[in-house]
């Protein structure tokens, strides 16, 4: 009896182990939590005043708080994200100072005593180097191999209008160039895309997201190499209130299934620094890019961040200057895009990156019912296999242990 208890027990582990997968799984896809979002252009400006700079903001109320992500196409392409504990809170402009551009406290959230937490990401700089040797690598690279980076606070954004807003989809596309030849032919995009509740993307990398995070991709399309073996760096800066982003998790994972030959995701935490304390924010990624629009599985490719590092000097971003003011710290990184051996960024002239920014906990993947499937059929059915073997065996000791009792000894 003893022996079958113990056939039966790691059977029984595993059954209740795997059950536990698959309810956390369950819980995944049973994320619930639901958002109302809303959309406006220029919150308060007097329409006598020609605005040649647009602010978008989208609203994002929960149940008993509000999520505020504001876009500017005013200097660096940025991304506000202000989580307040109230849900009648708003944004309140001085016009006439945001936009003269370097005046700091000209937007704030109000009633200020409600802001919890707030983060900024700006797209500060896109560096390009002549990867002569192939390395992919550019600490490898020497300075020389790189050329002047686009400042992207000097481009020319177009407008965010009706033609580049979809209040359905609650996504926007901000395009611009620097008017160089190279840019000719081409514009560096970033486009972002609110959530009113949990889901994925459908094309590659297909983040996971939830009501508490928004998704910025960026792509590079048509702009003309400088050299003939050129590869890019994005420039990341990050600011927040109480808490920036600082150091980068890499988490592991074995199911790729929604983002093919990937394993890790990258996250950048706002937290306390030192203690091991709940996620205020967060920014998140893949670490892939892709060099077609639409991709198929050779046109994925590697992407590598650098360590994060305090960053000085003064804000490129006028949307971060006018919500944090002047000297408010910041760290930054960079994303290096490719591999050494794999194509350079004239094959396709295309390079895509997306990323998730959000608050509290990032969203993770736990494992898809059909992976659960296989796993449960891979190990499940050796362990069938087993205990039946053990239930056999006892069932034949047994009876031939009997059958020696009764046997006559000599
Ligand atoms: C716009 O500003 C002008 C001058 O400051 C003021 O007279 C006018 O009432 C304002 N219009 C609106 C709609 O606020
Ligand atoms: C920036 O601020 C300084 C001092 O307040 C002012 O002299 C300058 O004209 C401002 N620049 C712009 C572009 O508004
Ligand atoms: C929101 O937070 C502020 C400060 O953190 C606090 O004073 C206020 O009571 C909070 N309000 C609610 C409704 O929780
Ligand atoms: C290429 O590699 C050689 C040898 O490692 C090195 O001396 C040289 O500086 C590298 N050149 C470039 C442009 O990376
Ligand atoms: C809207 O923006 C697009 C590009 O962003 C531009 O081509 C178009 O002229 C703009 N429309 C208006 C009415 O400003
Ligand atoms: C956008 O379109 C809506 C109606 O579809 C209109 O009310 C609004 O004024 C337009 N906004 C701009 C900036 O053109
Ligand atoms: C711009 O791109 C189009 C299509 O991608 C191409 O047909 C055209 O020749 C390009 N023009 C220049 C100046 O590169
Ligand atoms: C989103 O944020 C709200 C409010 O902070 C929280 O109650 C909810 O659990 C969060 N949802 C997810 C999926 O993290
Ligand atoms: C890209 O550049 C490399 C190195 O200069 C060259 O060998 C290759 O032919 C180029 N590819 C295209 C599609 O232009
Ligand atoms: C965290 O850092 C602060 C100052 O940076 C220090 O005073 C505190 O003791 C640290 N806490 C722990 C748990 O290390
Ligand atoms: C990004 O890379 C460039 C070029 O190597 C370097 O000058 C810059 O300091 C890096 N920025 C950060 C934030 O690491």
């Amino acid at each position: 009896m003893a022996a079958d208890f113990l056939n039966i027990m790691p059977f029984t582990l595993l059954f209740l182990l795997l059950n536990m997968r698959f309810s956390s799984g369950l819980l995944g896809f049973g994320d619930t939590y639901k958002r109302q979002l809303s959309m406006e252009l220029n919150p308060g400006l007097n329409s006598s005043i020609p605005p040649g700079v647009n602010l978008l903001h989208i609203r994002s109320l929960g149940n008993d708080d509000t999520l505020h992500f504001l876009l500017c196409n005013l200097g660096s392409p940025t991304l506000l994200l202000v989580h307040t504990n109230s849900t009648s809170s708003s944004i309140q402009v001085d016009w006439p100072e945001f936009l003269a551009g370097n005046t700091s406290g000209s937007l704030r959230v109000v009633p200020e005593n409600a802001v919890l937490h707030s983060n900024a990401l700006v797209l500060v700089r896109l560096w390009e180097y002549d990867d002569l040797n192939d390395t992919a690598d550019p600490q490898e690279v020497p300075v020389s191999s790189f050329l002047p980076p686009y400042q992207l606070e000097s481009f020319q954004w177009e407008p965010l209008n009706n033609s580049t807003l979809d209040p359905q989809a609650h996504t926007v596309r901000l395009c611009g160039g620097d008017g160089s030849p190279a840019f000719s032919n081409g514009s560096f995009c970033l486009q972002l895309s609110a959530f009113g509740s949990g889901g994925r993307e459908a094309g590659w990398p297909g983040l996971l997201h939830n009501a508490n995070s928004s998704q910025v991709r960026v792509w590079l399309q048509g702009v003309r190499p400088r050299a003939a073996h050129s590869r890019f760096l994005l420039e990341l800066h990050a600011l927040g209130q109480p808490y920036g982003l600082a150091r980068v998790e890499v988490l592991q994972s074995i199911d790729d299934e929604y983002t093919p030959s990937i394993f890790t995701v990258s996250q950048w935490l706002a937290t306390p620094s030192n203690v091991s304390s709940p996620v205020l924010g967060f920014v998140e990624w893949k670490p892939v890019a892709y060099r077609r629009p639409d991709p198929i599985f050779t046109d994925a490719t590697p992407c590598h961040h650098s360590s994060p590092v305090a960053v000085g000097g003064a804000l490129s971003s006028g949307l971060a200057l006018a919500f944090y003011g002047a000297g408010a710290p910041a760290t930054g990184l960079n994303i290096s895009y490719g591999l050494a051996g794999e194509p350079f960024y004239n094959t396709t002239n295309y390079l895509s990156w997306s990323m998730l920014a959000g608050i509290g906990d990032p969203p993770v993947d736990s494992f898809s019912p059909l992976v659960l499937a296989i796993m449960a059929v891979g190990l499940g059915t050796p362990l069938l296999l087993l205990l039946l073997g053990g239930v056999f065996v006892c069932v034949r000791r047994r009876s031939l242990a009997e059958g020696q009792a009764y046997s006559p000894i000599n």
